[in-house]
């Protein structure tokens, strides 16, 4: 965002990336070279060679995300160097786009508008699969931190029956109502809909996989705005083949954005490119909040989102 690179500009001897696309690994060790720190994104991976790689001088890394699951943390530390992320600002918007991804899903909001856009509406063939209600029906919600207490409150607004699963309950009056599981295994038969909330590690990565999904009701629909990683993506689509999954709305992925292609062909899911935080004033709320945690870092003082570097 422009008013955010003005600032970075301002405050540092800033070098910017010209056309935002993900650099190389060569690239950005060429391009760190001078420089105190790295503002960086979930498109950059800094594995354990890499951050081991990195100049001697980077002293932080400050991701525009709330998730860090492209950062080694231990292997920041064991370097000295801190890592701070983006919380709080994005909260909103991801969950507005979870809410898009249930409705869009559930009512087949993909296939609807292929067959707009490809002039084939009134086909006499045509016959338009019915979608599926989501009034009424039971979400479960797998992580009820910022954004699934948000996605919460949403979803209650629709009349949705709520469930959740976390480490820990959360106070009652974050919870809209929602009623707390002890277990991810205990929530699944309460689940019309599934929605992935929580982050990525090395205890949610594949969490939803075959057994997960044997769990659930009959027909219900998968949604993800949070990692890729926390499916397993055999599993998701041949519970989409089978119609065990009656329809997915996914906005995150493996490997992106180079996708299973295999999601592709289904005509059940609802798909979109990481448009989680994709507003203008989301981006750039996470820009500041990443530059906020830069100055402070600078000035001496312990950053706000500080995840490791203490
Ligand atoms: C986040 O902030 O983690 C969003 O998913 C964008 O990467």
């Amino acid at each position: 965002m422009a008013d955010v690179e003005a600032r970075a500009s301002q405050r540092f001897a800033a070098t910017l990336s010209a056309d935002d696309r993900p650099l190389t690994r060569a690239e950005l060790l060429a391009k760190a070279r001078g420089h105190d720190a790295i503002l960086t994104s979930s498109l950059d991976k800094f594995g354990p060679d890499y951050v081991k790689d990195l100049p001697a001088e980077i002293r932080i890394l400050a991701t525009h995300s709330v998730g860090h699951e492209h950062i080694d943390l231990a292997a920041a530390k064991a370097r000295g160097i801190a890592v701070t992320n983006t919380p709080d600002v994005l909260t909103e918007a991801t969950a507005d786009l979870t809410l898009l991804l249930i409705l869009g899903a559930a009512r087949g909001a993909s296939w609807g508008e292929r067959m707009v856009r490809e002039d084939r509406w009134g086909e006499p063939a045509l016959v338009s699969p019915l979608g599926h209600d989501v009034s009424g029906r039971r979400l479960g919600i797998l992580g009820m931190g910022r954004i699934g207490q948000a996605v919460a409150r949403r979803a209650s607004s629709f009349g949705m029956a709520l469930h959740y699963h976390s480490r820990r309950p959360v106070a009652p009056e974050l919870a809209s109502g929602a009623a707390y599981h002890g277990t991810f295994a205990a929530m699944l038969p309460h689940c019309d809909f599934l929605s992935i909330n929580c982050t990525s590690t090395p205890a949610t990565r594949g969490l939803v996989d075959g057994a997960a999904i044997s769990r659930l009701p009959d027909g219900a629909i998968l949604v993800n705005s949070a990692r890729g990683d926390i499916v397993d993506d055999d599993a998701v689509i041949a519970a989409l083949a089978s119609g065990k999954l009656a329809a997915a709305g996914l906005d995150v992925f493996r490997n992106e954005p180079r996708i299973d292609p295999r999601y592709r062909a289904l005509d059940n899911v609802f798909l979109l490119p990481h448009l989680g935080s994709a507003t203008p004033a989301t981006r750039s709320a996470m820009g500041h909040r990443a530059l906020d945690n830069l100055e402070a870092f600078f000035r001496g003082e312990r950053p706000r989102d500080l995840l490791t570097g203490d």
